[in-house]
């Protein structure tokens, strides 16, 4: 098996692996570098659960070839609280109920992240299209949508 070297930022730290030629971002995050809040579901592109950002948007990992992510900026779930306090989403998840058995919620969080970081004040229907790549079999998604706008409210306030 061929392996290349791959120079990346990861969670804005610096990286540079050796991965297998035709090797996948998801097999790369969880399988080399222990990142298991990628989630592995379908493996081909339909659940949502391994939904990464890559420079600003959001990639299901498991369709993404590991060197095709050379020089891009790669923002997985550990990204979002690296000092231990929880993102406004996470914490919303958790006040809301959002998360049941949670295999959906790192992908569900990272594509409403890149919704917020763009449009802080969507519409819930907005939301709804947000998250439409990424299928939740516990919560029938109300918790996930409420919380997502409770989150863009949140971060709407001006900090005191
Ligand atoms: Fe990638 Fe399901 S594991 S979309
Ligand atoms: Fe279980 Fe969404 S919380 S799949």
């Amino acid at each position: 098996m061929t392996k290349v070297a791959v120079e990346f930022t990861l969670n804005t730290r610096e990286q540079n692996e050796f991965v297998e030629t035709g090797s996948t971002l998801l097999s790369a995050l969880r399988d080399r570098l222990g990142l298991y809040g990628t989630k592995a579901g379908c493996h081909q592109g339909t659940c949502g659960a391994c939904t990464v950002i890559i420079d600003g948007e959001p990639h299901l990992s498991c369709l993404t070839l590991a060197e095709r992510c050379r020089g891009k900026d790669v923002t997985t779930l550990e990204g979002l609280a690296p000092a231990g306090a929880l993102h406004p989403l996470q914490q919303a998840f958790m006040d809301g109920f959002a998360a049941q058995c949670g295999f959906c919620t790192p992908g569900m969080i990272l594509a409403a992240k890149c919704l917020l970081d763009r449009n802080p004040d969507p519409t819930r229907d907005e939301v709804v299209d947000a998250i439409s790549g990424n299928i939740c079999r516990c919560t029938g998604y109300e918790p996930i949508i409420a919380a997502i706008l409770t989150a863009a409210q949140g971060l709407r306030k001006p900090a005191r």
